[in-house]
């Protein structure tokens, strides 16, 4: 469904990796005694596609809500496109908020509204858009994540899981922002639909030369997209590299998440040039139950 912008961005190069667009720093988020993060960096650059992973409950889903001002941090920095979220005045806030493009995981659609309702929310709420525009705007949108112009009517419950999701991505879209991010975006979809939505996100970061930021668990997804992943643990970021460095740090949840025979198979789709930089751990046969 995705083949005319897929075919069309395919030999183009990907974006380069410029510069900062998002830094952390010396970051600590408490819920009363819960201590979330604590003393985390972390930044991510234009045109870089990041995977943040973590054990359930490590604080992904948090540390992603703060970067987009939508939970204070109980102390430290961040800075949105050089611009530091705690002193920010509010008209530069909205500005930077269209800047910013958001899939969540859950309640990715108003169930009430129709799909054209649906994308075309953001541009409402500007408040100027005029109707002939706003209509070529939202198929436009339909277009670039694959979707026929004929699903814009339909309720999102007449929709399958990988449509809905291509629909949040177009609505998260709608204002064009420079920086997407997705939480758990694959979960819940069946293997096929994951795979069409890692292409559909490969081929959005080509043709608009968007900064992805993705929360994960799918390891598929996550080796086939990420220019680096960052793993949480012990509150902080661990490490923010490459998968086939990221992935010979010495650590519990590393061993368990990328060394286990399911990381393990999955790291054999990295090309052959970063394969070769795997540690010995990951090449153990994927298909042997080995203990590690
Ligand atoms: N609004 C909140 N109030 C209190 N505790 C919260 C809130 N949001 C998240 N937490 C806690 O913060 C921790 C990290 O949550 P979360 O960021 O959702 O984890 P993840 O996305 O990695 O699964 C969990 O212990 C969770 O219970
Ligand atoms: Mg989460």
């Amino acid at each position: 469904m995705t083949a005319p912008l897929s075919a069309a961005v395919r030999d183009r190069p990907p974006p380069a990796i410029a510069e900062k667009v998002i830094e952390v720093r010396d970051l600590t988020k408490r819920y009363g005694g819960n201590v979330v993060h604590e003393h985390l960096d972390f930044d991510v650059r234009r045109g870089e596609i990041v995977s943040i992973v973590g054990g359930s409950g490590s604080g992904k889903t948090t540390l992603v809500r703060q970067i987009l001002g939508l939970e204070q941090p109980t102390s430290g920095d961040i800075s949105l496109f050089g611009e530091n979220m705690s002193t920010i005045d509010p008209h530069a806030a909205r500005l930077m908020r269209s800047r910013v493009g958001m899939l969540f995981q859950q309640g990715a659609l108003f169930s009430s509204l129709s799909v054209f309702d649906n994308i075309a929310q953001p541009l409402r709420e500007l408040g100027r858009v005029p109707r002939a525009l706003l209509h070529d705007i939202v198929m436009l949108k339909l277009e670039m994540v694959g979707l026929p112009c004929k699903h814009a009517s339909k309720m999102p419950a007449a929709l399958s899981g990988g449509m809905v999701k291509r629909v949040g991505i177009a609505r998260a879209l709608a204002l064009e922002p420079e920086l997407l991010f997705l939480d758990e975006p694959t979960a819940g979809l069946d293997p096929q639909s994951s795979e069409e939505f890692v292409e559909l996100v490969a081929t959005l970061h080509r043709a608009l030369g968007l900064t992805v930021v993705m929360v994960t668990h799918d390891l598929d997804t996550m080796t086939s997209l990420s220019t680096r992943v960052a793993v949480i643990a012990d509150r902080k970021v661990l490490v923010a590299a490459p998968i086939e460095e990221a992935c010979g740090v010495e650590h519990p949840f590393i061993r368990e998440f990328f060394l286990g025979r399911r990381g393990r198979r999955a790291l054999q789709a990295l090309p052959p040039e970063r394969r070769a930089k795997l540690p010995p751990a990951a090449l153990a046969s994927a298909s042997a139950e080995v203990s590690l």
